[in-house]
C-alpha cells in the first residue's frame, strides 16, 4: 500500500453511502433472482449500468461470488453484512448467516478480527429483528489466563478453535432463548463477550460444542417494511446526507450516525466501484 494511503482512507471511516443517480427516487425495481433466492421488493439488487437504485439502503442485497450468493449489506451496520439462505416474504422473515462470524470461523488466526453482537450490526433503528425464535450463542474472546480460570468457573464454556496466537481464545457457550435471556453466565474476567443468535434444534436446544455447525446454520431476521414511495425522505431521518453535482448526475452520501468499521467501508468502495474522483469529492464535503 502507498504511504498516505491509510489516513486517506481514515478520512472515510465515518461514511457509509450510497450512491446513484438523482431520478432513482421511490421506484421499486422488478424481482430478479441471485443464485436461487428471488430478489424483490423491498430487498432490491443495484443496476450498476444504469446507476439506479430501487428502494431503503437497508434492504441493498449484493449478488456475489459469480452471481449465485445474495449478500445483505445492511447499510446501517459495521459489518461484512449477511448472507441471505432464503427469503419468506409472506412472513415477512429471512434466514441468513453472519458473515463476520463465518469470517472468524474460517480464519487461521483470528487475530484483528472483531466479535460484535450481532444486534450492534443491525443498529438501533434498522427495520430488520431478531427474530424471537432464535437461541443465544455466547462468543468470549479471553486472554490466555482468563480462558483458563473462566474454563474451570463455568462447566457449559466449550474451547474452539479460534484464536489469535497465544494471545487470546475463544469459547463459546449456550445461552436460552435469545429475548429470554438476561444472564450470560456472568461476563468473565478477562474476557470480552459477543451475543449472536443460532437456531438450535426443533426443540431448541443448543449445544455450544457444535458451534462451528451453529454458526455456519445461521438464524432468522424479521423485518418491517419501509413505506414505499418516497426512500429520500426515509433515509434522511437516519442518516446525514450529503450530495453533490457529477458529471452523470446527481450524487448523494448518507453519512451513518453509527460508524463503520475500515473493513465494511472497504468493502463497500469495492463493491460499488466508486470512482476515486467521487470519493474526493466525498471527503470534501466534510
Ligand atoms: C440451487 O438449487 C439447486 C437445487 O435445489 C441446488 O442444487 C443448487 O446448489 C442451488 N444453488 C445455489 C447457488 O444455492
Ligand atoms: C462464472 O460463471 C460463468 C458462467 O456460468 C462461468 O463461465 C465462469 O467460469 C464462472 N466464474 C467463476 C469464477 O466461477
Ligand atoms: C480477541 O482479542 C485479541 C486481543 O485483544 C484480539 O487481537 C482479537 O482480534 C480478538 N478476537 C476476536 C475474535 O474478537
Ligand atoms: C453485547 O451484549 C452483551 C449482553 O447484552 C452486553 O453485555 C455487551 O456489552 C454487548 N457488547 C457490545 C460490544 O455491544
Ligand atoms: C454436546 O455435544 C458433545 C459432542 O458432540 C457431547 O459430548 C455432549 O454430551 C453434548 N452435550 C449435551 C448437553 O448434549
Ligand atoms: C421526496 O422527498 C424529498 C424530501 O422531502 C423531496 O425533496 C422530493 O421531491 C420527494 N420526491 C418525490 C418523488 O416525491
Amino acid at each position: 500500500m502507498p504511504p498516505g494511503c491509510c489516513s486517506f482512507w481514515a478520512l472515510w471511516l465515518p461514511l457509509m453511502l450510497a450512491v446513484a443517480a438523482a431520478k432513482e427516487h421511490g421506484e421499486a425495481c422488478s424481482a430478479r433472482k441471485c443464485g436461487n433466492t428471488t430478489i424483490s421488493h423491498p430487498f432490491w439488487l443495484p443496476v450498476w449500468d444504469t446507476g439506479r437504485s430501487c428502494g431503503s439502503p437497508e434492504f441493498e442485497v449484493s449478488c456475489r461470488d459469480n452471481g449465485t450468493t445474495p449478500i445483505l449489506l445492511n447499510s446501517g451496520a459495521i459489518s461484512l453484512g449477511f448472507v441471505i439462505i432464503n427469503i419468506f416474504y409472506e412472513e415477512h422473515s429471512l434466514h441468513v448467516v453472519d458473515r463476520g462470524k463465518l469470517e472468524l470461523l474460517h480464519a487461521s488466526s483470528s487475530c484483528g478480527l472483531p466479535m460484535w453482537n450481532t444486534s450492534v450490526k443491525l443498529g438501533p433503528r434498522s427495520w430488520f429483528r431478531i427474530a424471537p425464535v432464535n437461541m443465544n450463542l455466547i462468543l468470549y474472546n479471553c486472554t490466555k489466563a482468563a480462558g483458563a480460570a473462566a474454563l474451570a468457573q463455568d462447566r457449559e464454556l466449550v474451547q474452539t478453535r479460534m484464536r489469535c496466537g497465544d494471545e487470546s481464545e475463544v469459547f463459546a457457550r449456550a445461552g436460552g432463548r435469545y429475548y429470554e435471556t438476561t444472564d450470560y453466565g456472568g461476563g468473565h474476567e478477562g474476557c470480552d463477550a459477543a451475543v449472536m443468535p443460532v437456531l438450535g434444534t426443533w426443540a431448541g436446544e443448543v449445544n455450544a460444542s457444535d458451534y462451528e455447525r451453529l454458526i455456519s446454520d445461521g438464524f432468522l431476521l424479521t423485518w418491517q417494511s419501509p413505506p414505499t414511495g418516497n426512500f429520500t425522505r426515509q433515509i434522511k431521518s437516519s442518516f446525514h446526507q450529503r450530495s453533490w453535482q457529477t458529471r452523470t448526475g446527481r450524487a448523494f452520501a448518507w453519512i451513518s450516525l453509527i460508524r463503520p468499521s475500515y473493513q465494511s467501508w472497504h468493502s463497500l468502495i469495492e463493491d460499488k466501484a466508486i470512482d476515486p474522483k467521487s470519493s474526493l469529492v466525498m471527503a470534501n464535503q466534510r
